[in-house]
């Protein structure tokens, strides 16, 4: 029956991160899942929402009926304005749906499915990408994947010239995809006057924007300002879908917590997108997990919870910003040979270094670093006690 079963290839991120809890060594360092640890190297869960889940737990009133289709409403309406903005013209003329999905890759499933079906089977992805947008629109059925130029090794930067370059030899509808904020794995985001300009060559070459927004907060510490290409593309009048997780700056990585919000020309479009996502998600996942819904939709609906919430998100951004500077300070005290300059330039949970897959495999096996195969670290995972350790290994590996 299964003669024709090989076994799958190993995922890049996931199968890193299984090395390394097998991995016995007492100085093993995981700089590979994009997961926040204290500076104990400890998951964090973030006080606010320990908070909330003891009121949600202890609360008389909680049941576990099924949500609706399309998840928590509570949830759903505030997701949308917190990636749109309160006063988005989408947002205050209720042309939007919000859909809830099982966090970032099940909002990016989502709206690859129905793409599918509605709009075009052609996307652009960046190079480099995050490993596992290519096979979720291949499972999704997308006939044409195709990457645009991002990352400009040479420079460890934006690749603006040809980007734009190539968006203008794309064909008219094609789906393209971006990273709201915090590229991941390059740590490389366009900036304000690159997006605008991105935005107008998108405009009349008549493209789609699909926006996968999985940090925002961690980027700048600012909730409105890692909103900022979204909201600039929504002000230029497109119609756009954006994959929200709440794994990384609410911390819930296994509550599974996202939303696919769908930007639409009108009221009525916005309802008929709604009801279509309502109808894959029943197929697929029938209805949404409620947990992480509640504790995100009471955090974003009360003022109070919401400000505690971002000061914890600034205590994130600052903790990994404050490794960025070590990090390089570290590099450059030892003379590390080359250019670490990007280390502090990036943004974001990761730093691509640069190293080549060959020093990323030699630093696994002779200091038992764990890094993905691309050269990406997870800022995250460096603290005061392992950064030097961590200069040390980057150090001795390019000198080998
Ligand atoms: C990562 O890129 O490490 C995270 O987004 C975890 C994942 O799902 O790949």
């Amino acid at each position: 029956m299964f003669e024709n079963v090989t076994v799958a290839p190993p995922d890049p991120i996931f199968n890193i991160f299984s090395s390394y809890l097998k991995d016995e060594s007492a100085t093993k360092v995981n700089v590979g899942i994009g997961a926040y640890r204290t500076d104990e190297g400890k998951p964090w869960v973030l006080p606010v929402v320990r908070k909330v889940e003891n009121m949600i737990v202890n609360s008389p009133d909680l049941d576990h009926e099924y949500l609706p289709l399309d998840g928590l409403k509570s949830f759903t309406d505030a997701s949308a304005k917190l990636i749109l903005g309160t006063n988005s013209p989408v947002i205050l003329e209720k042309r939007y749906c919000a859909v809830q999905s099982i966090s970032g890759t099940g909002a990016v499933r989502l709206g690859a499915d129905f793409l599918k079906r509605f709009h075009d089977k052609t996307v652009y992805l960046p190079n480099p990408t995050w490993a596992n947008h290519q096979s979720i629109f291949e499972d999704a059925g997308f006939t044409e994947i195709l990457e645009y130029p991002y990352y400009n090794p040479k420079t460890k930067g934006l690749d603006i010239n040809n980007l734009c370059d190539n968006l203008k030899a794309m064909k008219e509808n094609s789906i393209v995809l971006f990273h709201a904020c915090a590229h991941n794995p390059t740590g490389v985001d366009p900036k304000e006057e690159e997006w605008t300009q991105i935005a107008k060559i998108m405009k009349e070459k008549k493209l789609f924007p699909f926006f996968d927004c999985a940090y925002q907060g961690f980027a700048s510490g600012s909730l409105d300002k890692d909103a900022w290409s979204v909201r600039h593309f929504v002000e230029q009048g497109f119609e756009l879908l954006v994959a929200q997780s709440y794994s990384k700056n609410f911390g819930l990585y296994s509550e599974r917590c996202g939303c696919l919000t769908v930007a639409c020309q009108t009221p009525a479009k916005a309802e008929a997108v709604r009801t279509q996502l309502c109808k894959i998600n029943r197929t697929v996942i029938s209805t949404p997990p409620a947990f992480g819904a509640r504790i995100v939709s009471k955090v974003l609906n009360d003022p109070e919870l919401y400000k505690e919430w971002v000061s914890s998100l600034k205590e994130m951004a600052g903790r990994i910003k404050l490794m960025r500077r070590m990090l390089f300070d570290e590099l450059i005290n030892l003379g590390t040979p080359g250019n670490w300059n990007h280390i502090i330039d990036q943004i974001g949970m990761f730093t691509y270094t640069g190293l080549t897959k060959e020093q990323c495999l030699l630093i696994r096996d002779k200091f038992h670093v764990y890094m993905t195969e691309s050269g990406r670290v997870s800022m995250a995972g460096l603290n005061t006690k392992n950064v030097k350790y961590f200069a040390n290994s980057i150090d001795q590996v390019v000198r080998m």
